[in-house]
């Protein structure tokens, strides 16, 4: 095919993908184009990975679709639980910058001595030490009022997942935000069996498609998953199955 056919070939699937891509949680299933054994090589040197030498502990197909939809959706405020090291942070926040986009971007943890120094002194990332079992005390709701929209909010600490999407949903998510919740393969839980020291956070994360499944069950009308995306690799080619989530 030439290149001209194939430019007008993908702007004839973007509309086709785009026509239904908004999808309830009851016509997904549980599965992956890819297979258990891909996660295992995929995320062997998770650690490794890095923005400017900082870890970002993004999935490879996450790299490729945080862009797109920081593109699409120009979010102006971006809330991600679970800061780490800090490269996620840096990395949105060059993203943005890249694209014009001008949004405030909020980096919570529990322990912020994990950040790395140069994320530390990056100023456009908030970095907030924090519990997400107390999200009320890190972003108290008349502070959220103020968190101009849309809202981009991740979910990357593994922990408590349904008060997490319960306190933004009741605190400020509305329609056109997205709401991504992390981590929610079971192949890559099953890959990471016996690498994995802390048995609680396993155990955790291993319920995490679970524990989202039945929370969208709740919110079928007002959460759908973008299979333009969650697809874009392979149905649920992410590290995030069922969980790139357009509040409507
Ligand atoms: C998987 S890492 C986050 C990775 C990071 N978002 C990235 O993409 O590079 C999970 C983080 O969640 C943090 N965490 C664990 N329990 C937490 C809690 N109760 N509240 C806030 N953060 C927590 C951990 O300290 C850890 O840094």
């Amino acid at each position: 095919m030439a290149y001209q056919e194939i430019i007008q070939e993908a702007k004839h699937q973007k509309e086709l993908l785009k026509a239904d891509r908004f999808v309830k949680i009851s016509a997904r299933e549980d599965k992956s184009d890819l297979p258990a054994p891909v996660w295992e090589h995929l995320l062997k040197n998770s650690m490794l990975q890095s923005w400017k030498g900082i870890i970002l502990n993004k999935g490879v197909t996450e790299i490729g679709i945080y862009p797109m939809l920081l593109y699409e959706i120009k979010p102006q405020t971006i809330i991600e639980i679970g800061a780490f090291n800090g490269g996620s942070g840096v990395w949105f926040a060059d993203c943005l910058e890249m694209m014009g986009i001008k949004g405030n971007i909020y980096g919570v943890d529990i322990d912020l001595s994990l950040l790395d120094e140069r994320a530390k002194a990056d100023s456009r990332v908030n970095f907030l030490q924090g519990d997400c079992n107390k999200l009320n005390e890190v972003f108290p709701p008349e502070m959220l009022a103020g968190f101009p929209h849309p809202w981009l909010v991740i979910e990357d600490a593994h922990v408590n997942l349904v008060a997490v999407a319960d306190y933004f949903d009741n605190n400020g998510l509305q329609s056109g935000d997205y709401l991504i919740i992390e981590d929610t393969n079971k192949y890559m839980w099953e890959a990471w069996q016996g690498n994995w020291e802390d048995g609680e956070e396993m155990k955790k994360g291993s319920q995490k498609m679970d524990d989202l499944r039945s929370w969208l069950k709740n919110h079928e009308q007002e959460y759908l998953i973008d299979s333009y995306y969650q697809d874009m690799y392979g149905y649920n080619g992410s590290k995030n199955w069922n969980s790139i989530l357009k509040r409507f």
